[in-house]
């Protein structure tokens, strides 16, 4: 099987988006040229050219496309190639208006813009996958031809009568072609909702009131396996014509509809688009979330398939990237095991709803600020070849499911406020305040490499993946667990007796009731391991059965209310985290767990904004912040600028250090 290394081939990949059907000829050749001088090595090819490759029904136009291809590769430059699937040409739409998505509310979206399309729709998926294949068939022996791009950030919801009826399709298999066993699970007991028949059931479109939240699950997890397919119908005719050219298909920052664990044991390369706004102080925070998760779901190096060169144009107000911002960005992803580094898009439109995003070659041209910093971050990943394919190794994880995000949010609940990706964001910044590194696993994965586990929130939990995080602490490991957790099954029903009921006896308590705060409070606690601090959004009635008390609400009516806990179980740790202590407890309760679990990170005392990830030998030291800061270092040689350091060094705004020992 194919994987990333045939698309590296031993070097960083460098590239974006090339959209040359938006360009007249002449500027092909330029745009070779000054990929060439960028250090460009990819591009990717096609995305949105579907009303270009088959401007009537069934017509095709191959003619630019060969002279493109053919000219990128008598240049040096390898080819990403693109389904353009995510866009239907208005013929198909306006012919068959039954392959436009229909929202919740039953109103159909048109064309005229993009991702018009109803992923269940057989008519649609005929044309995509007839252009699929003749695409296949026509470039899969192409010389340029080194991966495949399957549509563009799958992420369409349909509420369709067509989507309805494959939804039954889907249930009917999930269920075991057992009505009885959906009314179960659906627990249509409740206001008279038992259906007697699978023609009754629908989508959950707009209603008078709250949603069965268990149909609305079953919803979440039919879009999904309804884009997987859409996905692995076009892979199979791509692998089947290409065995060995890798296939990827880009995922949308980080909050699609789609399980993207599912996705990404389906494709050969797990590629990422991500644009983090460049006035937000805390943007790496999430950025080193994401690309930690994109390499835990690769199991090893990623692509960034998509991020700005400077200012996007989807944001109210879209600030330009300082300089230097770019390369701290793009190094980022390098240190958290990216082997690509690529935007959207090589040169700015002109035109059209998109002409305000940067792109590599801006508006102004080559002779920019911009497209400077664009050659010189080429120049810098040449020189990096020696992390191709390096690891990073990780002794903690935090625990993320699609299944528990999903349903963490339904509605109706004790609080409408649990962020997951926040809550995981939270621990991931403490840890990487500490130097140390972090993989994103499923509560059921393999958890015998980590010393520490943590699971921020984790609300669904099926009675394996319980089994599973128990396991772990009996055997040794330190296990944290955040409110809220281990609180429904797969089928969003109470697991009774007590929360968390899977996990009361590893964590040596039992909940009785919820206590969500007012959105504003805070409590003061106090505790002698982490200090006083202020706690707020969630509180809980509970009661310690064995777990010592680490921390306790210290004033007012609550007062006493035990907030952190510790047990020991087994041969391991299990502490739980009760309510959102403020980032200074975080931080000091993230050392302690470390500590107990005996995790130590590549580069302690840290200032803030400042990331230390070790990439295979490489130690990359990022500011991601505008000012100079100062940081204690080991001696070493930096591989981008050749200078030698030890000892405290002044590292500049958004300064970029990858550190070899000397
Ligand atoms: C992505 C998309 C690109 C472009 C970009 C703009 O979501 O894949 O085609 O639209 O956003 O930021
Ligand atoms: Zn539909």
């Amino acid at each position: 099987m194919s994987d990333i290394a045939d698309v590296t081939r031993g070097r960083l990949v460098f590239g974006g988006d090339y959209n040359p059907e938006q360009w007249p000829r002449e500027v092909w050749r330029e745009d070779v040229e000054l990929m060439r001088r960028a250090g460009v090595n990819l591009v990717t090819v096609g995305v949105f050219s579907w009303a270009r490759l088959e401007p009537t029904p069934g017509a095709r136009d191959f003619g630019w496309l060969d002279e493109v291809l053919d000219l990128l590769h008598a240049g040096g430059i390898a080819v990403d190639l693109a389904t353009p699937t995510a866009s239907p040409p208005p013929w198909l739409g306006h012919r068959h208006p039954e392959t436009l998505p229909v929202d919740a509310d039953g109103r159909r979206l048109l064309y005229g813009s993009r991702n018009q399309f109803c992923p269940s729709s057989p008519i649609y998926r005929r044309h995509a996958l007839s252009l699929a294949t003749d695409l296949a068939e026509r470039y899969g022996g192409h010389p340029a031809l080194a991966m495949w791009h399957v549509d563009n950030e799958l992420c369409e919801v349909c509420h369709c009568d067509v989507s309805a009826a494959h939804f039954r399709h889907w249930l009917r298999s999930r269920y075991g072609d057992d009505l009885a066993a959906l009314n179960e699970a659906w627990h249509t007991v409740f206001w008279s909702q038992r259906y007697s028949d699978w023609a009754e059931i629908m989508p959950p479109r707009r209603a008078p009131y709250l949603i069965n939240p268990a149909q609305q699950l079953d919803f979440r997890r039919f879009s999904s396996a309804a884009l997987l397919e859409c996905f692995e119908v076009q892979r199979d005719v791509l692998r089947a014509a290409t065995p060995d050219i890798p296939i990827t298909t880009n995922f949308l920052g980080l909050d699609a509809p789609l399980d993207y664990r599912a996705l990404a044991e389906r494709e050969d390369v797990v590629s990422h688009d991500w644009y983090p706004d460049p006035t937000n102080p805390a943007a790496h925070e999430m950025s080193g979330l994401g690309f930690d998760l994109m390499r835990s779901l690769a199991g090893g190096p990623w692509f960034l398939m998509e991020g700005a060169t400077s200012a996007v144009n989807w944001r109210r107000r879209n600030a330009a990237k300082a300089p230097g911002q770019l390369r701290a960005e793009s190094l980022h992803a390098v240190a958290r095991g990216a082997d690509a580094v690529c935007f959207f898009q090589w040169r700015a439109s002109r035109a059209g709803a998109e002409k305000y995003h940067s792109g590599m070659v801006p508006h102004a041209g080559p002779d920019s600020r911009i497209f400077r910093e664009v050659c010189e971050l080429g120049a810098e990943l040449a020189e990096l070849h020696e992390v191709v394919d390096a690891e990073v190794e990780c002794e903690a994880a935090l625990v993320l499911d699609w299944d528990s995000w999903w349903a963490v949010r339904l509605d109706a609940h004790p609080t409408a406020d649990i962020d997951v990706l926040g809550r995981l964001r939270g621990f991931h910044a403490a840890l990487t305040r500490l130097g140390v590194a972090v993989d994103v696993v499923a509560p059921d994965a393999d958890l015998s490499a980590y010393r520490l586990v943590i699971a921020p929130s984790l609300y669904l939990v099926t009675d394996d993946a319980a089994a599973n995080l128990t396991s772990f602490v009996a055997r040794g490991g330190t296990l944290v667990l955040g409110y809220f957790s281990g609180i429904v099954d797969e089928h969003d029903h109470i697991r009774l007796g007590g929360y968390p009921a899977p996990f009361r006896e590893a964590l040596g308590l039992r909940i009785e009731e919820f206590d969500p705060l007012p959105e504003g409070e805070t409590v003061r606690c106090s505790s002698t391991l982490l200090g006083g601090f202020e706690a707020r959004d969630w509180l809980e009635e509970l009661r310690p059965e064995g777990a010592e008390v680490v921390a306790e609400v210290a004033e007012g009516r609550r007062a006493g209310r035990p907030v952190v806990l510790r047990h020991e179980f087994g041969t391991g740790t299990a502490w739980y985290v009760a309510t959102e202590p403020d980032p200074t407890a975080l931080a000091a309760l993230t050392r302690q767990v470390c500590t107990d679990a005996g995790v130590t990170g590549v580069l302690d005392g840290l200032p803030a904004g400042v990331t230390a990830t070790r990439r295979g030998r490489v130690l990359f030291v990022i500011n991601h912040g505008p000012d100079p800061v100062s940081v204690e270092l080991p001696a070493c040689v930096d591989l981008l600028r050749g200078g030698r350091c030890a000892g405290r060094t002044e590292l500049a705004g958004f300064g970029v250090l990858a550190l070899v020992g000397e």
